[in-house]
């Protein structure tokens, strides 16, 4: 009997804080309230058509969602919704729908992000994830030593240098406020290091100062040496006065990066959102500073009475990543959202960002915060995510270790647990893909001097913070399996139609009226991928055999197997396997409307398919049209079924070529699939 089970990829999905406010709040009643109704309960669609599958009939642009329930259908049945709500109740209600959809696409991600056999797979290239180290509590930043030790800024205070895998505790570094989300959160070698040996510190601190009575702290910058892991020489580079010092426990920013004798770092708008806007304060802003600390005369504000002099930029909420692009020179920074709205920003000097007059977030119980997504003189952010990943630190990639990720923008994201990589062309974000998720909250990212890329990772329990290297997979050693010439390493067994090598191709003529004829290689494959193509003319059906067999108790010794599908009738199940001599249909394409399409009947198609252990993958030009568990045989012959002519069928032909396979360590480059797996193991 065949047994089917759906595998739902959610359940890999670990507890995620900020996430978990998903679906909450006074915004999931307004929508139960008003919404369910037409739209279902889980935004699944009913009257009015589904608000999750991204698909849009009236736009897909927030403003053209937000124009879709202000002003309504009345023709099609949905009320304008203007006047019984306000801008912000459907402004929110625009960032739910956005959230839910994220759910749905969730699972699909989750599973095309899993690693397999240890490796994760990405549109460019594959790695596996190696840990280098680990410390007590949450590690926030890194920056690497030209003797390649490695410092580790741990937020509760310690400076960690790691040698030889050895954690060297750093004595006498300054003592740090861990409130809330403050501590050490920064360090960084300035440019000219092997000169000057300058390392730079930025962390919280508490000078005595109280707000309300209660004790405040803010972002201070310190530079100093590191000698026999003694901090030494300490300067302060930045401070704030008291005054201006708060008691709250969040944002505090505090990233940093040089440039041309300038230090730009960030602050947090320090829970006091108003501040972002007050030139006078601190809080919510990018600064720049010379980098022994003295404020630049032409910084933007400096001539504004009671301006703060180091300012450069306003309206940042909580700016947690700062990297220049080495192509161009720009500043690209990421700042959190509430819910919603996490930014990357292009920084320019003098420039209001926005916060809190504008923002594409909503508040985390899910009441409005404003409906206003853009405003005259404030600028728009590049790139943003609804919802939140909880963008962190961010790098500019340079590195030989992934060439094709070469000047791409890394971002961390911590309750998402996602890193992303953003493809930017002239200042534009064009592309955003995930590289990593699932494998702990990712507070930094680095690109080593070795090439690799580092990153920050974060266990819940116990709340370690761990750093780890994408290491690498090497190119894979393809192997030709026909030289366009001669059927050397092929065998025609069972059946007596015609096979021979034409024009750079495989020629098949289905021609016997008795017997299935089989193209097999004369050696056998366990696991592989292959890589081919293939036309079939005629109405018969042909099929690719993978692991064949050729046992003499089944089909009295006649080719079986696992055989991926050629379907030239009108169902187009091709790329579906079929077990000869089996169970039958393993994986049908019924139902499957994107699979089906993907073949075009007598044309040349392009098939991938991957056999790794019990893993079936295959594509049909690029688009996946299976993924199955079956543990039926693990290695055979591949093979091409050349059909038996049936009366009533008048013959055709099946043309092959370009036929590589790749059987060594595959499961190194196997690619990552949309489709749930479709089990039909033995249990
Ligand atoms: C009485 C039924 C009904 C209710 C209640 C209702 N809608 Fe609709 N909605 C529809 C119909 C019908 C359409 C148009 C579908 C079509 O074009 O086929 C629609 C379309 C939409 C669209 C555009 C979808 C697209 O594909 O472009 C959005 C967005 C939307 N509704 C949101 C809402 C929201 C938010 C609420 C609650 C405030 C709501 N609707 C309440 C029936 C309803």
């Amino acid at each position: 009997m065949k047994r089917l089970l759906l595998l739902t990829p959610l359940v890999l999905l670990p507890a995620l804080s900020a996430q978990n406010r998903i679906g909450t709040g006074s915004v999931n009643e307004l929508y139960q309230t008003y919404c369910a109704s037409c739209h279902g309960e889980n935004l699944e669609g009913g009257q009015g058509g589904s608000l999750v599958d991204d698909f849009w009939k009236h736009g897909s642009s927030d403003a053209e969602i937000t124009k879709s329930i202000a002003a309504g259908f009345p023709d099609l049945g949905m009320v304008p919704w203007k006047g019984v709500l306000d801008d912000e109740q459907i402004r929110s209600l625009v960032i739910y729908i956005r959230e839910q959809g994220q759910i749905a696409r969730a699972n699909a991600t989750t599973a095309k992000t899993q690693p397999q056999g240890g490796v994760f797979s990405t549109d460019h290239h594959n790695f596996t994830l190696e840990k280098i180290t680990q410390v007590e509590d949450i590690l926030w930043s890194m920056a690497f030593m030209p003797d390649d030790s490695i410092l580790l800024a741990q937020r509760d205070g310690p400076l960690w240098r790691h040698a030889d895998g050895v954690n060297h505790l750093v004595e006498g570094t300054p003592e740090v406020w861990q409130h809330g989300q403050g501590g050490l959160l920064e360090v960084a070698l300035h440019p000219d290091y092997a000169e000057n040996g300058w390392i730079y510190l930025g962390y919280s601190e508490n000078i005595g100062a109280k707000e309300a009575d209660k004790d405040a702290g803010m972002t201070a910058i310190v530079r100093g040496r590191i000698k026999d892991d003694q901090w030494i020489d300490q300067e302060y580079i930045f401070r704030v006065p008291g005054e201006f010092h708060t008691s709250s426990g969040v944002h505090y920013g505090t990233r940093f990066v040089f440039q041309d004798g300038y230090l730009f770092f960030s602050i947090g708008d320090r829970g006091r959102m108003q501040m972002a806007q007050d030139v006078t304060k601190p809080n919510g802003k990018i600064h720049r500073i010379f980098d022994d600390g003295r404020i630049p005369p032409d910084n933007p504000f400096v001539s504004q009475p009671d301006a703060y002099p180091s300012l450069w930029t306003l309206g940042n909420r909580n700016p947690q990543g700062l990297d220049i692009n080495p192509a161009t020179g720009e500043l690209w920074e990421t700042e959190h959202g509430p819910r919603g709205g996490d930014e990357t920003n292009l920084i320019e000097g003098g420039v209001n960002y926005g916060w809190p007059t504008i923002t594409y977030g909503m508040n985390y119980n899910g009441t409005p915060l404003t409906h206003l997504t853009e405003k005259e003189g404030m600028a728009q952010p590049k790139h943003y995510w609804n919802p939140s990943i909880a963008v962190c630190g961010i790098d500019f990639y340079e590195g030989d270790k992934f060439p094709d990720w070469n000047g791409d923008l890394f971002v961390a994201g911590m309750a998402s647990q996602e890193l992303h990589r953003l493809v930017i062309r002239d200042g534009e974000v064009v592309k955003d893909e995930i590289v990593l998720k699932g494998q702990g909250r990712v507070r930094d990212v680095l690109s080593g001097p070795d090439g690799h890329i580092y990153v920050a990772l974060n266990s819940r329990d116990p709340n370690y913070g761990e750093l780890y290297r994408l290491n690498p997979v090497p190119s894979p050693q393809w192997q030709s399996l026909f030289d366009g010439h001669s059927l050397d390493g092929w065998d025609v067994v069972d059946g007596n139609s015609t096979v021979l090598v034409d024009d750079g191709a495989i020629v098949a003529v289905h021609q016997d009226r008795e017997a299935m004829t089989y193209l097999v290689t004369e050696q056998t494959y366990a696991d592989f991928i292959l890589e081919l193509d293939v036309k079939v003319i005629g109405d018969l059906n042909s099929g690719i055999l993978l692991r064949g067999q050729h046992d003499a108790n089944i089909k009295g010794g006649k080719s079986h197997g696992y055989q991926m599908e050629i379907d030239q009738s009108e169902r187009q199940w091709t790329g579906g396997i079929y077990e000869e001599g089996g169970r039958g249909w393993l994986y049908s394409l019924e139902g499957k409307e994107t699979a089906r399409a993907a073949y075009q009947p007598s044309e040349w198609n392009h098939y991938r398919i991957e056999a790794i252990g019990e893993t079936f993958r295959i594509w049909v030009n690029g688009v996946p049209t299976l993924h199955l568990r079956d543990d039926q045989t693990a290695a055979g012959t591949i093979g091409f079924q050349i059909h038996s002519l049936t009366p009533e069928l008048s013959g055709g032909a099946m043309y092959i070529r370009n036929v590589r396979i790749l059987s060594e360590d595959p499961v190194n480059h196997h690619q990552s699939t949309t489709l749930p797996a479709e089990d039909t193991r033995e249990l």
